[in-house]
């Protein structure tokens, strides 16, 4: 089966599409291009009245800056943004970046920063109507421990409208449910036996074509996979 090639812009422009609480999963190691795929997906997605929020981990994050300053999205330190913040602002953001403050000591910003993140999590799940991106999912769920809250997103979130969008650089190491659950899976090039062992995971596909058409990837393209319809593609650079 030829699988279908397109260019960066075509693809975000006249492939993609997205309905509130589909889940997104991003799969690629470090430098692949996560982060960048992700954020010019949440670009052309993103609005007012379906908000993004992502959530930075990192104490500085150029990326994470120029993503707030390109898109719009309001760089905020903690969650709620507390009631009053705001109320002179004559529009609303598409988004936020979610990104507190680092004191530059483990035991003071992994309880901080469980407590910001845990609170974004749970608020967007009971408030719904939402894109939740969760950059570093592997930190997230096993250093922060927040894994029982986004498996709650994976599963559970979708009826809230609230998307759980994952990026991950340790595929292999990856929840499942980023695997079953996404309607929208982004995977890259990857050599690792151990990534092509989990494609049947993803259910409906046949993991062999997948294993086969990732091996292929130039650097920076991916593989796409919309489960409902098993529209499969190659996005290129
Ligand atoms: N499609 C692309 N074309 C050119 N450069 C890219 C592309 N995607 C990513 N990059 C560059 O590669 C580097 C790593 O990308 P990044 O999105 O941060 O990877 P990841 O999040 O997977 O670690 C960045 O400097 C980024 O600008
Ligand atoms: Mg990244």
């Amino acid at each position: 089966m030829e699988i279908r090639s397109y260019p960066r812009d075509f693809f975000l422009h006249r492939v993609w599409r997205y309905e509130p609480g589909e889940h997104v999963s991003f799969l690629a190691p470090t430098g692949g291009g996560k982060t960048h795929l992700a954020n010019q997906l949440l670009a052309v997605t993103s609005s007012e009245h379906l908000q993004a929020l992502s959530l930075v981990m990192k104490p500085r994050d150029q990326t994470a800056r120029k993503f707030a300053k390109s898109s719009g999205h309001r760089i905020v330190r903690s969650w709620p943004v507390p009631p009053g913040a705001e109320f002179w602002r004559t529009k609303k953001p598409s988004g936020y970046v979610l990104w507190p403050r680092h004191r530059f000591d483990p035991d003071i910003d992994d309880a901080a920063h469980y407590q910001v993140f845990r609170t974004a999590v749970l608020d967007s799940y009971k408030k719904g109507k939402r894109i939740l991106f969760a950059d570093e999912v592997y930190s997230l769920a096993r250093e922060l421990r927040i894994e029982r809250e986004l498996v709650t997103v994976w599963t559970k979130g979708r009826s809230m409208e609230c998307g759980l969008w994952g990026a991950t650089q340790r595929p292999w190491g990856a929840p499942q449910q980023m695997y079953s659950q996404a309607e929208h899976l982004f995977l890259s090039y990857s050599p690792d036996t151990r990534d092509h062992d989990r494609y049947g995971e993803i259910g409906g596909i046949d993991p062999k074509l997948v294993a086969n058409a990732v091996k292929q990837l130039p650097r920076y393209w991916w593989l796409y996979i919309r489960r409902s319809d098993r529209v499969m593609c190659v996005v290129q650079k």
